[in-house]
């Protein structure tokens, strides 16, 4: 009995360096095969050499466990060669407005400078991951990005642009509007809203960027979901932060061991959809190379780890319904 599945895949993950990437990689192989390994390191992975030193110490990290890293590249301004040279090496650049989130002060800060970056990714159809937030009051940031979406859709109609972790019925709709935009939705905004964050105690483990918003963005995140979308597809933006850091207000939320086991008590036995929103839509969209892998998730109490090397995961000692089979 319980629920197997082919290939997920994390769309969004930030995996960190060194004991910390050792730390989280198994709560994240363990359930996936394979994940978009966000390129926001200090400093941010912004050249050929960079990806290769990262994946190699990712690999290393794996441990044998067969988890492929779909490699990005922070934007900036490449050249032709550049990207030409490195186009095998990556799954896509991740554009992120200056200062917006961690470890991001290298970003953009006018989308015009990039413009002859994206008409070279255009041409050699290297997808766009874009984190967009404006920098306004924190619950609007990402609504008043969307015609910035839009804009960018429609400037370069032949450039995939995956909307990363969309928190806001706006975005949702903007699916529709312009087919060359796709969309990542988290975990954690799925499932929870502000009141998590603030609305009894103050909890930092649900703090992250974009910030959690209300219940009816979470009901239109769910509604699209259910729905088996196409171009919607799961990306954890699990982001591990010591818990020094947290107190100190780090956003990013680690949710990586408890991804499935909750995506499970979500779906309610619709496994056609689950496998959709996992696996299948971005395999389909972005004809994905992952290795063969069966994940299966049984019908068994598991406690949530009270921490991770020095990471307190999200739900951190609940008891779950759901485990995958032979975790820890
Ligand atoms: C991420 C991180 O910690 O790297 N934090 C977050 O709140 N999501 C960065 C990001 O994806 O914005
Ligand atoms: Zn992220």
């Amino acid at each position: 009995m319980g629920i197997v599945l082919d290939r997920p895949v994390d769309m969004h993950l930030h995996l960190r360096q060194g004991e910390m990437l050792k730390d989280v990689i198994p709560w994240s192989s363990r359930q996936f095969a394979g994940g978009v390994v966000m390129p926001n390191l200090t400093p941010p992975v912004d050249s050929g050499e960079k990806v290769d030193k990262y994946r190699e110490e990712i690999e290393e990290a794996l441990n044998g466990e067969a988890f492929k890293p779909l490699m990005t590249l922070f934007m900036r301004n490449y050249t032709y060669r550049e990207l030409k040279e490195w186009r095998s090496k990556i799954f896509s650049i991740k554009l992120y407005p200056a200062g917006i989130t961690t470890n991001s002060e290298a970003g953009v800060k006018k989308l015009e400078e990039i413009y002859p970056v994206l008409e070279i990714m255009e041409e050699l159809k290297i997808p766009l991951s874009v984190h967009g937030e404006t920098n306004g009051f924190v619950m609007e940031r990402e609504r008043e990005f969307a015609p910035i979406y839009l804009k960018l859709a429609k400037d370069f109609p032949n450039l995939p642009i995956i909307m990363e972790h969309i928190s806001t019925i706006e975005l949702v709709d903007l699916l529709e509007k312009a087919p060359n935009l796709y969309a990542t939705i988290t975990l954690h905004h799925l499932l929870f809203t502000l009141d998590d964050v603030v609305g009894g105690k103050l909890n930092p483990h649900f703090f992250c960027k974009p910030i959690l918003k209300t219940p009816k963005d979470r009901e239109a995140l769910q509604n699209v979901v259910k729905s088996g979308h196409p171009k919607v597809m799961f990306g954890s933006d699990s982001a591990p932060h010591p818990l020094g850091g947290k107190l100190r207000g780090s956003a990013g939320v680690f949710s990586a061991p408890v991804i499935l086991p909750l995506l499970t008590l979500f779906f309610r036995g619709d496994v056609a959809t689950f496998q959709k929103f996992v696996s299948s839509n971005a395999r389909e969209n972005f004809k994905l190379n992952l290795p063969t892998k069966k994940v299966k998730i049984v019908e068994e109490q598991w406690q949530v780890p009270y921490i991770v090397g020095e990471v307190i995961p999200l739900l951190a000692g609940k008891i779950l319904p759901f485990r995958i089979k032979n975790s820890k």
